[in-house]
């Protein structure tokens, strides 16, 4: 992480968030149940209540926040955002997911935002924030139950099935947003392992040839997919695997 956005981020608020996070777990995350919403089921966690309070404290303005992150705007530039994780995300970790979210994203540019980087923290580093620097994505009209079941998500589960991919999300309403550019988004951070789960390379090829991908955009999906995988064996060769 550079080191103006290091200085940017106020680090007693995170620090305090961490700690109260630390202290009120909250609920287990979701199951991968494809079907669930979980607004039907509202689970009470005290982060929720906890963030904005503890923002509005240390004078932080927030753009959002969930379980998991809370959303910063970034310095001087208003088409991104910086996402600070409460907890931690190694750095290993970190690149593997973001090669999974530049991927998806160069797959299916209107439905997951770009991100520009990610960046993990070792687990004795108490001052040096996880987090990720995403494009900006601002509110339209609200998101509706229909639109997360049976809009163009459902559509993309499908393609991806069909390409062989994972595709693994987490179907609260609170990840997806209306775009004001009229885009439908998935906003949350990609789990790492949502990649093909077969390498078959050729079944992205066709895909990219059957719908007309400019070159360019050819090039960062097959680099994205060719980069996790070499990731993803190293990842495996250091633990023993
Ligand atoms: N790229 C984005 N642009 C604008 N707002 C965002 C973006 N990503 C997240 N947010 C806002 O922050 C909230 C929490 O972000 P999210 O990534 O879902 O956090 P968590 O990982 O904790 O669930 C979202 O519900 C949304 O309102
Ligand atoms: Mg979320």
């Amino acid at each position: 992480m550079r080191g103006e956005l290091r200085a940017y981020i106020n680090s007693d608020f995170i620090k305090e968030v961490r700690d109260f996070k630390l202290r009120h777990p909250g609920p287990m995350p979701q199951s991968d149940d494809w079907s669930e919403d979980s607004d039907d089921v509202p689970e009470h966690n005290p982060i929720f209540e906890a963030v904005p309070r503890i923002a509005e404290r240390h004078g932080v303005g927030i753009i959002g926040h969930g379980a998991e992150r809370v959303i910063l705007p970034y310095p001087n530039d208003p088409t991104k955002i910086v996402a600070i994780h409460y907890g931690r995300t190694s750095p290993v970790i970190a690149r593997l997911t973001y090669y999974s979210h530049r991927f998806f994203h160069h797959l299916f540019p209107q439905h997951f935002p770009r991100t520009y980087a990610i960046f993990g923290s070792e687990f004795d580093d108490r001052d040096r924030p996880s987090g990720s620097i995403r494009q900006r994505i601002y509110p339209n009209e609200p998101v509706t139950k229909e639109q997360i079941l049976d809009g163009p998500f459902k559509r993309l589960a499908r393609e991806c099935t069909n390409l062989g991919i994972f595709l693994r999300l987490d179907y609260s309403r609170g990840n997806f947003m209306n775009g004001t550019d009229g885009n439908f988004y998935y906003l949350e951070e990609m789990h790492s392992g949502s990649m093909p789960f077969e390498r078959d390379r050729g079944r992205i090829e066709n895909y990219i040839a059957a719908n007309g991908f400019p070159s360019s955009q050819e090039r960062h999906v097959l680099g994205s997919f060719d980069t996790f995988f070499r990731l993803q064996k190293d990842f495996y060769r250091n633990l023993g695997l």
